[in-house]
């Protein structure tokens, strides 16, 4: 068997008729840019995740950046993150001066944990921001984030992008926050065809920021009130993306399906298993497992035609990018720990059950060895 690590073309296959009638209405209307269909798919985004407003950007990486500084923060702020996510998380801002500072994971979830936080708030009381990441596609512990963040008056961020329909104790990933960013990358549980993002507030005053910031700081056509950015969804992806939207929880359900049969397949065997948290809908961005002989593995299952990836094998803290903040080998040892035993198995809604098996069979077949 060769069994992808995503397939895209294979999940897409029911709706191609429809994407291709929405590529030629957008190529019919003439229309590339900020038009009717990204405003009808900020609309349709917003309903869906039940913000007031949503706004299109570029990629999640922007929807970070633009949602930072739409929330006020300014070069030389400080905002806190976790160390085990996707570089853009942190990058994001940093490159625009902002300063990131970690605090390390729950070892479960491998989300932020709230008494990690709410140490580093203790000692450095003058981060502004906290941008807790929804990874894997399950929320952080959001309850407590809010009630930490609350006490030391801090804005928070969410990192949004893998978490798509995922919900914290019923409320919607996006809802939880002052803000959220979303990625469209073609791979996350609602992608797109290239480059796309969305931020998402109910914050009146931050949405008209968010307005400005991408698209030259225009607050009227030819007027510019502050610098801003070059950072717009454009029309195909749009009309792309509202084609999917109405099929997202239909997806979500069947990586949870899936989630389930691999659950069932890997019990008893020597691997730790995702951890679903009781006050959490999770949605299956990623079937992540830990194991011993961790290297080895991978490249048993590569031998058999799996495709595995590790998310994420360098934990941000120690990537050369950052040796300026200071932070060294044992700094977050959890997160540590968690990128050394770590692997992504292969998981999207057309994964069949016999290749779940497979999976689960040539994992068993390594640990006989
Ligand atoms: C957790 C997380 N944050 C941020 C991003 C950045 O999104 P994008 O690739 O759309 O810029 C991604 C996606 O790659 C991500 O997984």
């Amino acid at each position: 068997m060769n069994i992808k690590i995503f397939d895209i073309e294979r999940d897409h296959a029911d709706i191609k008729t429809d994407l291709i009638a929405a590529f030629e209405k957008v190529l019919s209307k003439g229309e590339y840019i900020l038009s009717g269909e990204v405003k009808a798919l900020e609309e349709e985004f917003a309903a869906y995740v039940g913000t007031r407003h949503a706004v299109g950007v570029a990629s999640g990486t922007d929807a970070i950046k633009i949602g930072g500084l739409a929330l006020g923060l300014n070069a030389g702020d400080k905002f806190v993150t976790t160390p085990n996510t996707y570089i853009a998380t942190a990058m994001a801002l940093s490159e625009h001066g902002l300063i990131p500072r970690f605090c390390d994971i729950e070892a479960d979830t491998y989300n932020m944990d709230p008494a990690a936080l709410e140490g580093l708030l203790k000692k450095e009381s003058d981060i502004r921001l906290c941008v807790p990441v929804h990874l894997y596609g399950q929320t952080c512990r959001f309850d407590e984030i809010r009630q930490v963040c609350g006490r030391y008056g801090v804005k928070i961020l969410e990192d949004a992008c893998q978490a798509h329909g995922s919900r914290c104790n019923g409320k919607s990933a996006g809802t939880l926050g002052d803000a959220a960013a979303f990625s469209f990358y073609p791979t996350k549980n609602l992608g797109c065809y290239g480059d796309g993002g969305m931020m998402v507030t109910d914050d009146e005053g931050v949405f008209k920021k968010m307005l400005m910031l991408r698209n030259h700081g225009q607050s009227d056509r030819h007027v510019h009130d502050i610098h801003g950015f070059v950072s717009r969804l454009d029309e195909m992806q749009a009309a792309l993306l509202r084609v999917k939207l109405p099929h997202l929880d239909d997806w979500n359900g069947r990586r949870r399906h899936n989630a389930s049969l691999y659950d069932k397949g890997l019990e008893g065997l020597p691997v730790k298993r995702p951890v679903a948290a009781a006050f959490a809908h999770h949605v299956y961005h990623l079937y992540v497992i830990e194991a011993d002989r961790r290297d080895e593995l991978r490249q048993f299952l590569g031998e058999h035609g799996i495709v595995n990836l590790v998310h994420y094998p360098t934990p941000i803290h120690l990537q050369k990018v950052y040796g300026y903040l200071g932070y060294s080998e044992g700094s977050f040892p959890r997160a540590e720990e968690a990128s050394r035993r770590i692997i992504s198995l292969p998981l999207y809604p057309s994964l069949r059950e016999d290749e779940i098996s497979f999976v689960c069979r040539t994992i068993g077949e390594f640990f006989k060895k």
